[in-house]
């Protein structure tokens, strides 16, 4: 094994005329000349085929149905910018300190309030206050995951989670979902047949609402069947829930949570609701795991960003939140409508596509033998992007789907790229049509929409 070289002083390392110390001379053509020393858990971080496409779908000639950036052009900053003056002037001091491990007093309280809109009864004890619910993800995976230990996922499922898993050295077991959310029989078997495997399955993830990237919402009927299977197989389950108070249509569906206080981990963030830059989210979990989750935040951060929470509490005080909220609704609405028209004018034959209720995404079905992995730098030439459906996906498959947001671009925006993106499917499916199937890539991987269970981990 080659040794890299180390940017210190010695044989190997120049100095700069100014006294300066300079790059060490390289000894090793590979790119990254410390790749044999990172540990093992890092071979599975690599960069998201979302990050990978932010540089071109960036550019504003492109319209990017990529990104799932919430839109937070209706915020009032004159509001938000006198909320941190005051806060700066009446109690800096404080919220520019060091802070508790589990977060702040008042915004576990403020969050308990937040989360009764949604059917969720607790205690602002036990509440963990994390840095977005991302961090939730990767302290929740922490305390419960030993490598080679299986986590059940809806398939597809969010690509952050895929990483976080995969960064623990977890394997990904995806059970099935149609358009009511996860199949509870699907989990009963996954269960059953990766326990027969003598696999340790540590927990279900699951977005009930407005699923990322499926868009489709668990009705009632099917949370309660979910917590029957879990019941029946001791199984913990993760609830994230970033969305489920951005619905078009009436009342949040009750939260999984609100069914169960002891088996079900919730995790909720302001990042939809309010702004994602505070990067405050938070768990919600039974008592006994709440003090390991603290012990994982303290050994992560110390504590939560003080001034962020500091700044969330007097926003929620100071402003009607729940009418911003409704705002964001709307304009979240308006988007999904001109999205859908869209989708309706100009996709090909052969398409489908889910019509979410809430939330930020649609999860498009392309006609068969079409690849939307294969077809990105062709739509991207066309100036339009999406993600291919193979990045929600722990085990390469799902190139016969697309995530589609629209978050973000203006109405008019997405109807011009659901019209460039239709005549990029049309193009596809005419040379497939002359030519057959690529040789390569797509095909039979990309017909399997699912894989049976216990039989696709990473
Ligand atoms: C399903 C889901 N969970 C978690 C997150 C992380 O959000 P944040 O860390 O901003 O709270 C996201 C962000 O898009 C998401 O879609």
């Amino acid at each position: 094994m080659s040794v890299p070289p180390l940017p210190t002083t010695g044989p190997g390392v120049t100095h700069g005329s100014g006294g300066e110390v300079a790059r060490p001379a390289r000894r090793d053509t590979r790119l990254d000349p410390y790749v044999d020393r990172y540990a093992a858990r890092t071979h599975g971080m690599t960069a998201s085929a979302i990050r990978a496409l932010f540089s071109v779908a960036n550019r504003p000639e492109v319209v990017s149905l990529a990104g799932g950036m919430p839109n937070i052009a209706d915020l009032p900053l004159d509001v938000v910018g006198s909320t941190l003056a005051d806060l700066v002037a009446q109690q800096g001091m404080r919220a520019m300190q060091y802070g508790s491990g589990q977060g702040e007093p008042m915004i576990r309280e403020a969050i308990c309030e937040v989360m009764r809109l949604e059917g969720v009864q607790a205690h602002p004890d036990d509440v963990t206050v994390t840095v977005g619910s991302q961090q939730a993800l990767d302290l929740v995976t922490r305390i419960f995951c030993d490598p080679g230990d299986v986590v059940l996922c809806e398939a597809p499922s969010y690509v952050g989670a895929l990483g976080v898993f995969r960064a623990f050295q977890c394997d990904v077991a995806h059970v099935a979902m149609d358009e009511q959310g996860l199949d509870p029989q699907a989990l009963r078997e996954a269960v059953t047949a990766l326990r027969a495997a003598g696999r340790t399955v540590k927990f279900l993830y699951t977005i009930p609402n407005f699923h990322n990237p499926a868009g489709v919402t668990q009705s009632l009927e099917r949370r309660t069947e979910i917590l029957r299977v879990a019941e029946e197989a001791d199984l913990l389950v993760v609830e994230d829930n970033p969305y489920g108070l951005l619905g078009f249509e009436g009342e949040p569906t009750p939260a999984i949570r609100s069914l169960d206080q002891d088996r079900v981990v919730y995790l909720g963030s302001f990042s939809k609701t309010f702004a994602p830059g505070f990067r405050v989210g938070w768990v919600l979990a039974p008592h006994a795991v709440r003090e390991k989750l603290v012990l994982a935040q303290e050994s992560a951060t110390l504590c939560p960003p003080v001034f962020s929470q500091f700044a969330i509490a007097a926003y929620l005080a100071n402003h009607d939140w729940r009418g911003q909220i409704k705002v964001f609704r709307e304009m979240y609405r308006e988007r999904r409508d001109a999205l859908l028209a869209g989708l309706a004018d100009h996709m090909p034959a052969g398409m489908s596509w889910t019509v979410p209720t809430g939330g930020f995404f649609v999860w498009a079905t392309l006609p068969p033998g079409l690849d939307s992995h294969a077809m990105l730098p062709r739509a991207v030439t066309a100036r339009v992007a999406y993600v291919p459906g193979t990045a929600f996906y722990a085990d390469g498959f799902g190139s016969r789907y697309m995530r589609l947001s629209y978050c973000f671009p203006t109405p008019e925006r997405l109807v011009e790229g659901t019209r460039r993106l239709g005549e990029v499917l049309q193009h596809e499916a005419d040379m497939l049509a002359t030519f057959g199937p690529a040789l390569e890539g797509g095909s039979d991987r990309s017909l399997r929409p699912y894989e049976a269970p216990g039989a696709n981990q990473a």
